[in-house]
């Protein structure tokens, strides 16, 4: 039987894919970059009938941008990142990036599991953040679109092998980005192992409501599900403690203007130079619930972070220095915000935070949706 040229078929499947979802939804594929080893890195783009759309490569499982319409239906880009590959084959704030082994910081580059003490590379400061000095936003996922029932979808999956960054087991991570019709960016993902290893996956995307050219994030609206979070010591590192936000700088439980307390003299909001701490959610971790609401009042734009996980880390971009990034913008201290929904900082050297050990024969799952909306 005569084979159907290769582009063909990729339309035909295209096709198929927006047929099963609806009319101007689908997803769309072309080259976006070279890596030195000369493999193409392509941009996938998530679209619904809406016309929001999502893009996303392999490389990192980098989410490049993310359109929403503000209450006018004017549609802009809501994430920090770049227009071409190579600034993101660099070190880079992890701009839309996946984040593995580990989100967040190990204390000292180091931590016990089943008698046996690990030693990671540390790469901030005495601590190891994000996974080590190559996170699996440093890595090439394989990609291929899948059908989904909600939305358009692709489905990255890595290998990391046993003792990667130092960390025990071979880790088969696979997540799943849908872009559904309700404008939900869902991010799905699993790991498996087979020695006892631990482990933290997250999204790192920073968002700016305003779309580009917005300035900074500091009149963005958050309300913030979560009586208590972790207060953290020097080199960001949590003391341990589960505290109250009642009366503190903390509190999100009323929606509050990022900007309105984030210089008040507060030792915590000194030491991370503003947010950057991680948020210890309300309702069952396990649960998919309402974690975080943003308003950005101009646009009328709004997200909403739905997660299983239980915690999330809010960081206001305090360390952005006004790098370059996409369309000629320079991205200045606070022109972005991160909601990454995690396990808590350090958790393997804290034995009263909920437990990151996955083992072999478990899968660990989770689940975390950005919700794009908007409010008259
Ligand atoms: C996380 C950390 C911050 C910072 C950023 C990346 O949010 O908590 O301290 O390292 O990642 O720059």
């Amino acid at each position: 039987m005569a084979r159907a040229p290769l582009g063909m078929t990729l339309w035909t499947t295209a096709f198929a894919l927006c047929a099963a979802v609806s009319p101007g939804a689908g997803v769309e594929r072309k080259a976006f970059g070279t890596m030195a080893t000369g493999e193409t890195v392509e941009l996938f783009t998530l679209k619904n009938s809406k016309g929001v759309t999502a893009t996303i490569i392999g490389w990192g499982g980098i989410v490049v941008s993310l359109t929403a319409p503000d209450r006018a239906g004017r549609f802009a880009d809501v994430v920090l990142g770049y227009d071409t590959l190579e600034p993101y084959l660099k070190p880079n704030p992890y701009f839309g990036a996946l984040v593995g082994r580990y989100g967040n910081r190990i204390a000292k580059g180091e931590f016990p599991l089943d008698g046996q003490v690990y030693h990671l590379p540390k790469n901030n400061g005495e601590n190891t953040l994000h996974g080590g000095k190559v996170g699996f936003g440093q890595k090439l996922w394989a990609v291929r679109e899948i059908k989904a029932k909600d939305g358009s979808a692709l489905e990255l999956t890595l290998t990391s092998p046993d003792g990667e960054e130092g960390f025990p087991g071979t880790l088969v991570t696979r997540v799943t980005y849908t872009l559904t019709e309700q404008s939900e960016l869902r991010i799905d993902y699993e790991a498996t192992t087979d020695k006892p290893t631990v482990l933290n996956l997250t999204n790192h995307s920073y968002f700016n409501l305003a779309g580009p050219g917005g300035g900074d994030v500091l009149g963005h609206v958050l309300r913030l599900d979560a009586d208590r979070f972790t207060p953290v010591g020097k080199g960001l590192i949590p003391t341990g403690e589960l505290r109250s936000v009642a009366g503190t700088p903390f509190d999100f439980r009323v929606p509050t203007p990022l900007g309105a307390r984030i210089d008040a003299k507060d030792p915590q909001l000194e030491l991370g130079g503003g947010y950057d701490h991680n948020f210890v959610l309300n309702g069952p971790a396990g649960t998919l619930r309402l974690a975080a609401r943003v308003v950005e009042p101009r646009s009328g734009r709004v997200l909403e972070v739905l997660t299983t996980e239980p915690g999330v880390q809010l960081y206001t971009g305090n360390f952005l220095d006004g790098s370059p990034g996409k369309d000629g913008q320079s991205y200045g201290r606070r022109t972005g915000f991160c909601l990454e929904t995690q396990h808590f900082p350090d958790s393997p050297n804290q034995p009263s935070f909920p437990t990151t050990t996955l083992r072999p024969g478990a899968v660990f799952k989770s689940t975390t949706v950005y919700r794009l909306t908007t409010e008259p």
